[in-house]
């Protein structure tokens, strides 16, 4: 068992730390003619996922929405199932471990309404595989920790080419870096950010645009390994209703990265902090007059947005993970929880 966990105390850090590698794998292996034709022939595009793969559709919807102005849902396939959509053009699943029962009965709704079906997972010859039209297959290998990690970033890169594609192949340069940047983050020192959520019972994670997704998957990994309770929210929307829970107990992870949203994220921190509440921030490295309203700040490294998506979630998996072992949690079984659910 040791020796499968290549020297790593548990299958998640290792899982972690292979992200750079199943990232650019996934980059690599490109998409077929097949898959492509379907992505560059759809005026619309429909995603159903659950739990972290579903935080990447939504991800994606931001990312394709605000860069290749294509119209995108996302869709949790537990709702979707009872509560169809409208739909047209191409239906999207996407799947892990490629057995989720809820993510399989959407899609075979979708088919059943004529759409073309498209499966992105990480497990050749699943079910979902055998219920799409068509698979895009990630490449980030077994994944045994329940909590996911290299399968969360390796759909990311799936997803990423999509949106490419889409932009003409804007980003074909920041694509084929972008698994440096992620090697650049995983010895990141959050010792300080760890101290104050293991201390805590709550916790927010908020964020704008992609990062909303982002900080959702922050505050699930963090619920899911560590026990500690946290929600992921629009850094807007804290203001309506969440600020009567902040105290300075409650720490607020807010992810601040240059673009649109700085000026009202950073006025949103100072809220927060008005509040009372410890405020550890990401934003990008030299940003100073961000570190020097937060409690802790952590540098990410200064890129392209596509970039920075992948380095905060990696950042937040960290902390979810030292968080989760300081309070000596089961970090690769977390309790009642099951790597995949294959029941509806
Ligand atoms: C379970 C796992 C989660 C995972 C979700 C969807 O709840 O514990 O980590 O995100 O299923 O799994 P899938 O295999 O469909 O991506």
């Amino acid at each position: 068992e040791d020796t499968r966990k290549g020297g790593f105390d548990h299958y998640m850090l290792k899982e972690i730390f292979e992200q750079p590698q199943s990232f650019y794998e996934t980059i690599r292996a490109g998409i077929d003619d097949n898959v492509r034709q379907m992505i560059m022939g759809a005026d619309e595009i429909t995603l159903v996922a659950c739990g972290t793969s579903y935080h990447t559709t939504l991800i994606f919807k931001y990312l394709a929405e605000s860069l290749c102005n294509i119209s995108v849902r996302a869709e949790m396939g537990s709702e979707f199932k009872y509560f169809v959509p409208p739909l047209r053009g191409l239906v999207i699943a996407v799947t892990q471990s490629g057995e989720t029962a809820d993510t399989i009965a959407a899609l075979k709704m979708a088919k059943a309404r004529n759409c073309s079906t498209l499966a992105i997972t990480n497990v050749q010859g699943s079910t979902v595989t055998r219920v799409a039209d068509s698979t895009l297959l990630m490449r980030a290998g077994p994944e045994i920790g329940v909590a996911a990690t290299k399968s969360y970033t390796a759909q990311l890169a799936a997803l990423m080419q999509i949106v490419n594609l889409r932009c003409e192949r804007a980003f074909d340069d920041v694509l084929s870096h972008a698994h440096l940047a992620i090697g650049d983050v995983l010895l990141y020192d959050v010792r300080d950010a760890v101290a104050l959520c293991s201390k805590a019972d709550h916790a927010f994670f908020v964020g704008r645009g992609a990062f909303y997704p982002v900080a959702m998957e922050g505050a699930l990994k963090m619920k899911e390994i560590s026990y500690v309770h946290a929600e992921g929210y629009a850094a807007g929307e804290l203001k309506h209703g969440p600020f009567a829970l902040l105290t300075p107990e409650t720490p607020v992870v807010a992810i601040c990265t240059p673009g649109p949203t700085y000026s009202v994220m950073a006025s949103n921190i100072k809220e927060m902090k008005a509040r009372r509440a410890p405020v550890i921030a990401l934003g990008v490295d030299g940003d100073k007059e961000l570190a020097e309203i937060v409690d802790i700040f952590i540098p990410i490294p200064n890129t392209h947005l596509l970039v920075q998506v992948l380095t905060a979630s990696v950042v937040l998996q960290l902390l979810a993970y030292h968080t989760a072992c300081v309070l000596q949690r089961d970090v690769d079984k977390p309790r009642n929880l099951a790597k995949s659910v294959t029941v509806e």
